[in-house]
């Protein structure tokens, strides 16, 4: 094989990858408000467990009053986790929320107070995975770890016009952007390149109609070369979602109180507060369910709302009712974590999202 200044011919092209990729990360780079410099470790924790599963537009509202409520790891670590769950509240997927809680928590008990920079140190914290530990190795430390996630993996399949899915993509990734990084750390450029093709995915190289007018890397793409940036990566075929009915009933007292209660800890949205909601696959009609729900004498009437709700493996149908019962006593029963809350209370609870639109209108 060619070899040019000690570098196999193939490498050559990935050099200029890395390089093209750093280079316009720094002047392309959106204005994030954890992307400070230096880099704090902290918020990038923060911001990178906050990033999993959810969108950066949505992570942009919750951030600076998360990072102001519990401005340290250690403030985290010391935080109640009621707490630490209503700030998280709205970004859904809590269990991220008491993972980062425990990696605060390990932090302060095994590393002193301080993000550690190695990999496998990061990965042996609750909640980080290979790409969020290789995001903070990478991006806060400049390690050579490599990060891959979906939309890592679209950039680099369409760059080497790769006709896969997604997800039967993803070894051949991780080999790819381990040598990508390597290569970055050698030039010094690991963070840069890193975050740089996170931020192509996102920005640029997005999965519907890809702008291969302000790519970077455009001359170098093979899938953009065939024509071929639209039907790569494969479409993976659909699973279909179970679907669940949830019987809401939502009970005022007439004084501006409502009456909440907070699920079991495990499963779905486990431990977020909501309005008393009785569960069911949809084969049975909601009959009893003042009874079902522990609502001793409170007549319930027909659903006033009706909404579906996608989770990644459900569809859940949410019909609500409302009712306003006289007195407050009675319905705090045992077996329930109840209590009667008023608008502003309820506002500070952790909720699901669905939960947080039928008691208080908001998405
Ligand atoms: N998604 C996850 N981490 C990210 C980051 N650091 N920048 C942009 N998008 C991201």
């Amino acid at each position: 094989m060619a070899r040019v200044a000690g570098r196999p011919a193939e490498s050559r092209g990935d050099l200029e990858l890395v390089t093209r990729v750093a280079r316009w990360f720094g002047a392309a780079a959106r204005a994030l408000p954890w992307r400070t410099w230096p880099r704090d470790p902290y918020r990038s924790l923060v911001s990178e467990l906050m990033l999993q599963q959810t969108q950066v537009s949505r992570v942009l509202e919750k951030f600076d009053a998360f990072v102001a409520r519990f401005p340290t790891v250690r403030e985290l670590a010391r935080a109640d986790e009621r707490d630490v769950l209503a700030a998280w509240s709205g970004l859904g997927y809590y269990r991220r929320a008491r993972l980062l809680h425990a990696a605060a928590r390990a932090i302060v008990e095994t590393h002193g107070g301080h993000v550690p920079r190695e990999l496998g140190a990061l990965m042996s914290l609750p909640g980080l995975g290979r790409y969020t530990a290789g995001a903070i190795a990478s991006i806060v430390f400049g390690r050579p770890a490599p990060i891959v996630d979906g939309n890592v993996t679209r950039v680099l399949l369409r760059v080497s016009a790769k006709p896969l899915a997604t997800d039967e993509a993803m070894g051949w990734a991780w080999k790819r952007s381990e040598g990508l990084a390597t290569l970055a750390h050698e030039r010094g450029v690991v963070a840069a390149f890193n975050e740089g093709l996170m931020e192509l995915g996102a920005t640029i190289c997005t999965p519907g109609g890809p702008r291969c007018g302000s790519c970077p890397v455009a001359e170098l793409c093979a899938a953009r070369a065939r024509g071929e940036q639209g039907s790569i990566p494969k479409p993976k075929a659909k699973a279909k979602r179970k679907t669940l009915v949830c019987e809401v009933v939502v009970v005022g007292d007439g004084a501006g109180r409502l009456l909440v209660e907070r699920r079991g800890v495990g499963g779905m949205w486990g431990g977020l507060w909501q309005a008393p909601t009785h569960e069911h696959a949809g084969d049975s009609r909601a009959r009893g369910l003042g009874r079902l729900l522990g609502l001793a004498g409170v007549r319930v009437g027909k659903a006033t709302l009706e909404f579906v709700h996608i989770t990644t493996h459900r569809r859940v149908l949410f019909r609500v009712r409302r009712v306003v019962v006289g007195g407050a006593s009675g319905l705090l029963v045992a077996g329930r974590e109840r209590r009667w809350a008023t608008r502003e209370e309820v506002a500070e609870l952790a909720l699901s999202n669905p939960q947080r639109r039928i008691l208080l209108g908001e998405d």
